[in-house]
């Protein structure tokens, strides 16, 4: 038995789930006020959890094993810079990255919110120059076309917020186009680089550790690109190319010149870094202060996660729920579905959030768990997903839980038209009429029962809806900083470490050595190869032979 499923608390939980696990959610609704029981707003954010096949009892069960686990501690430890990411024997201190200028956190005995703020000014310098085309290409001309080159953690953060924010681009970036390439492959680059012309274009290389191949391929490729229309290397360089890395001698190395570089931090994780230098496509995109003001939602919930009581703490509930599905009540896949277009990416970005940080199965002290952790996570726009995948959530055999999200307010002032508004009223009206069907199934309907059986609803899927007042610079940084911590509240209880991810070491080195098997073809090559694997290579290096 692990530490964590020996704890009276887990084993009490156990029992607990075992009773919810033969109780059906339209069951839940006899006594009391339950939908304001299981509900909380914490500043622009309403959230209801009444939908979770969870009684008082249970989130209480939870709630103590919460303490068992020393979850009020590791919550300090974690904003406190403790070396809480133990494999790597470092801190995870994104939340430094949105302290005001007058907090202190130290790393080994050093404030860090300094360098923060420096760096910060560094970006809202070369936003400003960018912005009022002081920043110039080779030839003289503005910078029209930005794209940024990264992958996972130096990608999905600037790529989702730049697709929600959007409207809140501000006129002096509104000549400036945002664009994000990040495969392997070369197909997206390809193409972008077909659209662009070299004089106005800029290239930020997001990574890091600056070692990532499909960043450093994609990188070698716009460099060519551009090298092939001014000849010069350092003016190419000079002009073109920005550098956001916590490796500045190897960003050096690659070319990138010390006054294109931003810095962050080893104590930063990539899929945590959005609020560094690596966001410089959203500060470019909605403007410093829209940068400013997301890193002001963050903080906001950085304090309710770090003073608010447990039974009210928004992140802390959101992580409890996602462990009592997923591993008291056993349902193994959760969906993300918000009912805004905007949001788009959010279900993408989260993937990387939640399944690299928590697809983990040792504990920090290295035994092998014997519960499940991690769901499997995905998700897509409400309205479009309910044309899609809504049917195995109502008809299939596997359980899933799912977060719903919407925003209140949507075209205010600024829009005239009344039939944008009908279209918010719908997106609401679907987001609610899912929730219901998808917890009471057709007993949501008179004579639902009767139905023949295909198309009948069994119901009892549980569900979270998280209502924002409106969509923000500063309640989108709340919102990622809400899962963030969700993500963390779930390794705690786990007794798993979110920060690092080896698991995605043993396949790059695979990767290096099978390239080069492709690229140098040797007489041992089939040998050192599974069969499978073999095969395939002969084929892929037949089909790459030139024919004579
Ligand atoms: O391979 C996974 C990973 O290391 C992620 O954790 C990270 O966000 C991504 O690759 C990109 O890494 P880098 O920013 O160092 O290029």
């Amino acid at each position: 038995m692990s530490q964590r499923s020996a704890l009276p608390e887990w084993q009490h939980l156990q029992q607990c789930a075992l009773r919810a696990r033969s109780r059906h959610l339209r069951d839940m609704w006899q006594s009391g006020d339950r939908a304001a029981e299981f509900s909380r707003q914490a500043g622009p954010f309403f959230m209801d959890f009444s939908k979770q096949r969870l009684t008082g009892a249970d989130r209480d069960g939870l709630l103590a094993l919460a303490r068992a686990c020393g979850l009020e501690q590791a919550i300090g430890d974690l904003m406190a810079g403790v070396a809480v990411n133990n494999t790597e024997e470092r801190a995870a201190l994104h939340t430094a990255l949105r302290a005001d200028a007058h907090e202190q956190v130290f790393v080994d005995g050093r404030n860090v919110v300094p360098a923060v703020h420096a760096s910060l000014e560094r970006m809202d310098t070369m936003v400003t120059r960018i912005h009022s085309r002081q920043w110039r290409g080779y030839s003289g001309k503005p910078i029209r076309d930005v794209v940024n080159i990264g992958v996972g953690g130096s990608d999905l953060g600037p790529v989702m917020v730049c697709n929600a924010l959007g409207e809140f681009t501000p006129p002096e970036a509104h000549e400036l186009k945002l664009h994000f390439v990040s495969s392997i492959d070369g197909t997206q680059i390809a193409d972008l680089l077909g659209s662009l012309k070299p004089e106005t274009t800029l290239f930020i290389i997001s990574s890091k550790s600056f070692t990532t191949v499909d960043t450093l391929s994609n990188a070698r490729t716009a460099l060519q690109w551009m090298l092939e229309e001014t000849g010069d290397h350092a003016m190419t360089l000079n002009h073109h190319f920005i550098g956001v890395s916590t490796r500045a001698d190897r960003m050096s190395e690659w070319g990138i010149p010390a006054a294109n570089q931003i810095e962050f931090w080893e104590w930063v994780g990539g899929r945590f870094s959005l609020w560094s230098g690596i966001g410089l496509p959203v500060a470019l995109q909605i403007g410093m202060k829209g940068f400013r003001d997301m890193l002001a939602g963050a903080r906001f919930m950085d304090q309710h996660f770090r003073h608010t009581p447990l039974a009210d703490n928004l992140p802390v509930l959101l992580g409890l729920i996602g462990v009592w599905n997923a591993t008291f009540l056993d349902i193994r896949a959760h969906a993300v579905l918000p009912y805004d277009g905007r949001l788009k990416v959010f279900p993408s970005y989260l993937t990387q959030l939640e399944m690299e940080s928590n697809g983990k199965s040792v504990s920090r002290a290295g035994e092998t768990l014997d519960y499940s952790t991690c769901p499997v996570l995905w998700g897509d726009v409400g309205p479009n997903a309910q044309h899609a995948f809504y049917q195995l959530l109502h008809q299939g055999t596997q359980a899933v839980s799912s977060d719903f999200i919407a925003p209140l307010k949507r075209y205010g002032d600024h829009h005239s038209s009344t039939d944008l508004q009908v279209q918010h009223q719908l997106a609401l009206a679907n987001c609610l009429a899912q929730s219901r069907v998808l917890m009471l199934g057709d007993a949501c309907v008179e004579n639902g029962d009767s139905a023949p059986e295909f198309r009948r609803y069994r119901g009892n899927q549980p569900s979270t809806t998280l209502l924002i007042d409106e969509l923000t610079p500063y309640t989108l940084g709340a919102l990622v900083a809400l899962y963030e911590h969700k993500v963390f509240v779930m390794s705690v209880i786990w007794d798993i470490n979110p920060f690092d991810q080896w698991g995605v070491e043993l396949g790059k080195q695979i990767a290096d050595a099978t390239f080069l098997a492709m690229k140098f073809s040797g007489s041992g090559d089939a040998a050192a190869f599974d069969g499978s694997t073999a095969a395939l290579l002969a084929r892929i290096k037949k089909a790459g032979r030139k024919p004579s």
